[in-house]
């Protein structure tokens, strides 16, 4: 499927580490759809992780960036601007990562040096994209930038820990710099908030497997896929969109909205 519904527009795609990934999928969605990408990563992802193939089937450059770093993202959005000799129409900004749930850190018993660095991975760096594209002017009006959430912004998931926090943060960010995108350069800014999706990010979060069946029997659509995660941050990079921002959409096949499904019901039924 292919409308080429984002023809001539140019982007920056954050976080594709691996062929799972949401930014991986999204980049492949947007290069099918006509747009041009510079892909970036944080050095580590760089030599860990298989961008660089994803990089030579969209004839993309691979720029390295922490996005915690000032200094990483204006040289990133400097070199995006001089390679496609113009400004950018669309960012997606899909990282994320907690210490204390990678490292098996319970909630009640946080280690605070860890969630100030899982802070500033996955909620801050919005702002320093988002701050560093404003001085710099470097974006098209109409252009669109999405981040990536989840519902723990919301509502209450235990094993979750501290990015829940983040995400609240982050949804945060997005709908007061958002604002000021909106006013000053008519540029608006999202968060897609998707389903439990089995990627790297996603597996660091205890008891994925059970937790990813019980949003399927709970979604009245089934869980959304990366693909189809990519598919609409398409739609929301396209010229479709333009007056959508400031919000945080759900993409998550009606989840959100459900009390509890009969599936759920019947699975805990006393025998
Ligand atoms: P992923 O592990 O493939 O992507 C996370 C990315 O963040 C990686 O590419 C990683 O290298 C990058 N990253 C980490 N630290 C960084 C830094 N300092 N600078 C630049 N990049 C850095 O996993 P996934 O699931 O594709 O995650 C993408 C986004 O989607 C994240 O924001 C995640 O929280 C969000 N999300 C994921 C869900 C899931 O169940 N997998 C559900 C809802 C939202």
């Amino acid at each position: 499927m292919s409308h080429k519904l984002l023809a001539g527009k140019k982007g920056i795609i954050f976080g594709a580490l691996d062929s799972q990934s949401i930014a991986w999928n999204t980049a492949q969605s947007i290069f099918n759809e006509g747009g041009e990408i510079v892909l970036t990563n944080a050095p580590v992802a760089l030599r860990m992780g298989s961008i660089k193939d994803l990089a030579s089937s969209i004839n993309s450059p691979v720029i390295a960036a922490d996005a915690t770093s000032i200094d990483d993202l204006e040289n990133l959005i400097d070199f995006a601007i001089s390679h496609f000799g113009g400004k950018l129409d669309f960012v997606l900004h899909s990282i994320g990562m907690s210490v204390n749930l990678r490292k098996g850190k319970e909630y009640t018993d946080l280690n605070y040096d860890w969630m100030t660095k899982g802070w500033d991975i996955s909620a801050v760096s919005f702002h320093k994209l988002l701050q560093t594209l404003y001085k710099k002017d470097a974006m098209n009006p109409w252009g669109s930038i999405v981040a990536l959430s989840y519902i723990a912004a919301q509502r209450t998931f235990p094993n979750y820990n501290d990015m829940a926090d983040n995400k609240a943060y982050l949804e945060s960010i997005a709908r007061s710099f958002g604002y000021f995108m909106g006013k000053d350069k008519k540029v608006r800014v999202n968060t897609i908030s998707q389903s439990p999706t089995p990627t790297t990010a996603g597996q660091g979060v205890k008891g994925l497997d059970q937790f990813l069946k019980y949003a399927q029997k709970t979604s009245p659509l089934g869980n959304a896929s990366a693909k189809e995660c990519a598919d609409y941050t398409v739609m929301m990079f396209s010229d479709y969109t333009r007056k959508v921002t400031l919000q945080n959409l759900y993409h998550d096949g009606g989840f959100s909205s459900v009390g509890v499904s009969q599936e759920v019901i019947d699975s805990i039924q006393e025998k």
